[in-house]
């Protein structure tokens, strides 16, 4: 069982945690999600949570006090791995999904606002390990949509939470050989709709053939859509056929 604590003034924001894959996981007790609302540790009348940036500036900063009492609540004497999202953090990619999802226990701290005074986090790396994350290149209003994106890109690399496992090992961007590739097109029946044909290929029942047609379509939309991607694949996995491509 994996235990997902999740700090925030807005707990409202994860109701989506009830649904689907997440929502079904903690059903069955693979996963322990707790929502705490940070304000709860808030102890002036108007529970204030923030105040204004020393140096100036806009905005409002998340006050270090009530973040300390809160975590030094929520984790008592132990020692989950905490993130606190950022857009000023480490990249989140799938590797690094790979790895929360080895842990037993996360800790996430949504910042709202300018962001939380940054001595809490040179606090809690003295006895955590702590990152700040990153989910793109773009700023959200705060933290808890992006660890709704963590938590579930997380959630569904647990044993048991997809139905089928081989589907994680298939992914866009898996660590093995869909490193710094993303999936190619998909197709169900019916064999013809509008006029336009599934391929051949993946009618013929032929696995090697299919392998191979899944991995030339997985390049060229690599190329395509993440040059970037394909910049760093290795030419030493690329085989001969895929060289040509
Ligand atoms: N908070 C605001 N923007 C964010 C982003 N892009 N990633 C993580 N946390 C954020």
């Amino acid at each position: 069982m994996t235990r997902i604590d999740i700090i925030s003034i807005f707990p409202e924001y994860f109701a989506p945690l009830d649904v689907s894959l997440i929502g079904k996981a903690r059903e069955r007790g693979t996963i322990d999600v707790r929502v705490h609302q940070l304000r709860d540790w808030a102890h002036d009348v108007h529970k204030t949570v923030d105040d204004t940036p020393y140096g100036g500036g806009p905005g409002m900063v998340m006050k270090p006090e009530v973040w300390g009492e809160a975590i030094d609540s929520v984790i008592g004497d132990g020692a989950p791995r905490m993130v606190v999202p950022t857009p000023s953090g480490r990249p989140f990619t799938q590797e690094l999904a790979q790895e929360l999802a080895g842990e037993p226990w996360l800790l996430f701290a949504c910042g709202r606002y300018e962001g939380i005074d940054t001595r809490v986090v040179e606090e809690y790396a003295g006895r955590l390990r702590v990152d700040e994350v990153c989910i793109g290149d773009y700023v959200l209003a705060g933290g808890e949509v992006a660890v709704l994106v963590m938590v579930e890109a997380v959630g569904r690399l647990l044993p048991g939470v997809l139905g089928n496992a081989q589907s994680a090992v298939d992914d866009s961007f898996a660590p093995g050989s869909m490193r710094n590739l993303v999936e190619g097109p998909v197709y169900t029946k019916p064999p013809v709709w509008r006029g336009r044909e599934v391929p051949d290929v993946l009618l013929s029942g032929h696995h090697g053939k299919i392998a191979r047609w899944r991995r030339d379509e997985a390049l060229r939309r690599t190329v395509r859509n993440r040059p970037e991607l394909a910049a760093e694949l290795d030419p030493e996995t690329l085989d001969k056929h895929d060289r040509k491509l």
